[in-house]
């Protein structure tokens, strides 16, 4: 069927878990993804053979902690093809890194009237961090509109710049719902040509697809380790090194200063001024073991694997009486695929499901108002992942099926 099918369930151990003494069939990776062995592994060995903490030890073992810690930054920037100029700030995920360019660069760079575009499918990280930092401000709230086909409306988009004075852009790579790969780079250039800067959630499109930083040309981008087979509380920021040392720390404390007296204190360098604190180093040399996984694997592969299932998972569920999906028609490069069941609350769907062994999210999917666009209060969501295959597709058609009849909805 693909490149990838079924060639990669043998290194997730999650994947012989039983539920009900059923096999998992496990569509929630869009939620978080499953780990492979050899990140499991190499939080293990840390704890075992290296554990202590960074930067601060003039011993051995704090040395070896470093540089496992650093090594795991310098696999992402060449991962993501980030820019010479460019700065890779860990953080817990894409909600730490969106509240710390809101908080930080927000309070400093905001003021009355300006204006934030955001758009209407935007998770709610992308979104409550920037409607506190506006109310705080005076700043406006702009929104890009979606289409009838779950695309962003781009004429509308630069539409917003004429009248207004936008100050930065924040809109996700691909969608958690709907699963649209957005057109970044035609934002990206948009926004620049007004002198505005651009922050893109990355959280869906990191783990499905190849991500170039320094062609995308943003000035933030952020991404959720524990969506790309890493451990969970592990992300980060990339940001622009000019903008991201005009900005002030985030958080404020141990490791993050440079000197402190009684009355002062001055800032680390980069990127340590926006890490304060003990950061969750066996997770981010987990990252390193992740990105290592996926880089092995290829993402032009990971990439088609995850589309190809998301189309074969809507040709085929398309046959069941009353079904509705929201999202383009093509499929989805992050795997993604949204459905309603007429007459069927998607919690009842989803709860069906779990009895078979099947894992899907159902709910808002922290996206309320994308939900009041799309006149829905909630949808199920099926998402694939690297482990996934076509006999799940098959799973999920029948335990739909299985739920069609309990709920006696009728079948075509
Ligand atoms: C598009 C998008 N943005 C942001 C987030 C928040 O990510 P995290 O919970 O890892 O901070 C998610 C999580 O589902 C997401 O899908």
């Amino acid at each position: 069927m693909n490149s990838l099918a079924g060639c990669c369930k043998k290194d997730f151990s999650t994947l012989k878990v039983k539920i009900y003494g059923k096999r998992l069939v496990y569509l929630d990776s869009a939620a978080t993804s499953l780990k492979p062995e050899s990140v499991i592994e190499s939080i293990t060995d840390f704890y075992r053979n290296h554990n202590a903490n960074i930067h601060r030890g003039v011993y051995l073992l704090s040395q070896e902690a470093t540089q496992l810690y650093e090594k795991t930054r310098s696999k992402l920037k060449k991962f993501f093809n980030t820019p010479e100029e460019g700065e890779i700030i860990y953080t817990s995920g894409t909600t730490g890194a969106v509240n710390l360019v809101a908080s930080s660069w927000g309070r400093t760079n905001l003021g009355e009237g300006d204006v934030i575009v955001l758009s209407e499918m935007e998770h709610h990280s992308n979104l409550v961090p920037w409607q506190i930092v506006a109310r705080e401000k005076g700043a406006e709230l702009a929104y890009i509109p979606v289409t009838d086909s779950g695309e962003l409306d781009l004429e509308e988009y630069k539409r917003i710049f004429k009248n207004h004075s936008v100050k930065i852009v924040a809109v996700n790579h691909i969608s958690n719902v709907l699963g649209t790969l957005n057109p970044v780079e035609e934002i990206v250039r948009q926004a620049h040509m007004y002198g505005a800067l651009v922050l893109i959630d990355g959280a869906q499109s990191a783990p499905h697809i190849p991500v170039d930083i320094s062609r995308m040309d943003p000035d933030f981008y952020t991404v959720s380790g524990h969506k790309m087979l890493g451990p969970t509380g592990t992300g980060f920021l990339y940001g622009r090194r000019g903008i991201l040392k005009s900005m002030p720390p985030y958080q404020s404390g141990g490791d993050m200063i440079e000197e402190v007296s009684l009355e002062n204190a001055t800032w680390n360098e980069l990127p340590y001024k926006f890490e304060a604190g003990t950061q969750n180093i066996a997770g981010f040399v987990g990252l390193g073991a992740a990105v290592d996984y996926l880089s092995r694997m290829g993402m032009d592969r990971v990439r088609k694997h995850g589309e190809e299932l998301s189309v074969k998972a809507r040709e085929k569920l398309s046959s069941i009486k009353g079904m509705k999906f929201y999202g383009p028609e093509k499929g989805s490069p992050g795997g993604v695929l949204s459905f309603n069941i007429e007459g069927a609350h998607p919690h009842d769907i989803g709860t069906i499901l779990d009895s078979e062994g099947i894992a899907v999210r159902t709910g808002h999917h922290c996206a309320q108002p994308l939900m009041k666009r799309l006149s829905v209060p909630a949808t199920a969501r099926a998402s694939f992942y690297i482990y996934n295959d076509e006999q799940d597709i098959e799973s999920l058609y029948s335990g739909i099926h299985k739920a069609v009849e309990v709920l006696k909805l009728g079948v075509k």
